[in-house]
């Protein structure tokens, strides 16, 4: 198993007015893993996430990246800073230049790259999420999904180890959902480490390795995601299942076992290509 990036040790968070918003997490991020943070309106990922690049400081406990707990020195926020690039729940949190150029510039200006090299990562990263086109445009002409796109480019441009996207599918249409999810996957193809809060289960059941579960500031549960995803105790706290699980089950429950080699369907692709390979078992026999 890979090595522990970041890792929460028994972290509790209590805002200025008194929310306990984190309760004693313990959890551990894997270099290289897609992990979803999932958990109910007030649970505690966008807290956790603040935690993540250091916005926010534990209460009691401690952050570690790479196993050193943060000292939150000037000097280790700049270095946590260029390694973890965090994505907010909302897009006008985050930008605030006058066109999308700039914006997705900024990030790469301040790490004082050459101008050449910042304009190849600006334009990789207005390419990567399909906004090329809107390069010269005022951001605040741009539609709230455009304002997604901008955003997670901004992060991509800074090339970080550690992509953390609060609800990066909210408020996306179907085909730039599957767009995202493609560039997700190029971009754990090439060794980045991603974490994603997200209601979307049957996403987080066929994307991550790793979920993370909270329920009212505590961690309820982390695991492998077809484990924890599957669990009932789990669906019944977060009150709904992945479909393409519940299909799964639903089948085996009548008789019909669609693991192949011990490889349960995650995707609704790979449910459909199991029940094609099992009729023609079926009929086979
Ligand atoms: N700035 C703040 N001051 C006081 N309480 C806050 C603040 N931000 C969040 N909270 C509280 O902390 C708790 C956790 O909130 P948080 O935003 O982390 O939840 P979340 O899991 O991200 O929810 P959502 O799914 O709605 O985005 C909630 O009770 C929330 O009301
Ligand atoms: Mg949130």
């Amino acid at each position: 198993m890979s090595d522990a990036i970041l890792s929460f040790n028994r972290v509790s968070y209590c805002y200025p007015d008194g929310t306990a918003a984190l309760n004693n997490c313990s959890v551990t991020i894997r270099r290289g893993t897609r992990t979803a943070v999932l958990g109910a309106n007030g649970a505690g990922k966008t807290t956790m996430f603040l935690h993540l690049n250091g916005i926010l400081r534990p209460t009691a406990g401690h952050v570690s990246w790479e196993k050193t707990p943060l000292d939150y020195s000037r000097a280790t926020m700049r270095n946590l800073r260029s390694r973890v690039g965090m994505v907010f729940q909302n897009p006008d949190s985050q930008l605030f230049s006058a066109s999308v150029q700039e914006d997705v510039s900024f990030g790469p200006m301040n790490l004082g790259l050459e101008k050449k090299i910042v304009r190849e990562r600006v334009a990789a990263a207005l390419a990567a999420v399909g906004m090329t086109e809107t390069a010269n445009k005022p951001v605040h002409n741009l539609s709230y999904g455009q304002k997604k796109r901008v955003c997670i480019a901004g992060v991509l441009a800074m090339q970080p180890e550690v992509l953390v996207l609060d609800e990066p599918m909210a408020g996306l249409d179907a085909a730039m959902q599957d767009e995202l999810a493609a560039v997700l996957e190029q971009l754990h193809t090439s060794g980045m480490t991603i974490i994603i809060a997200t209601h979307d289960l049957d996403f987080a059941y066929g994307w991550a390795d790793e979920v993370i579960v909270l329920q009212s500031g505590q961690l309820l549960a982390q695991g492998a995601a077809e484990e924890i995803l599957q669990d009932v105790k789990i669906q019944n706290e977060l009150g709904a299942a992945p479909l393409v699980a519940e299909i799964t089950r639903s089948l085996s429950l009548i008789g019909i076992d669609l693991r192949d080699k011990g490889y349960t369907p995650r995707t609704k692709t790979e449910l459909l290509m199991a029940i094609t390979a099992q009729s023609r078992q079926e009929a086979t026999l």
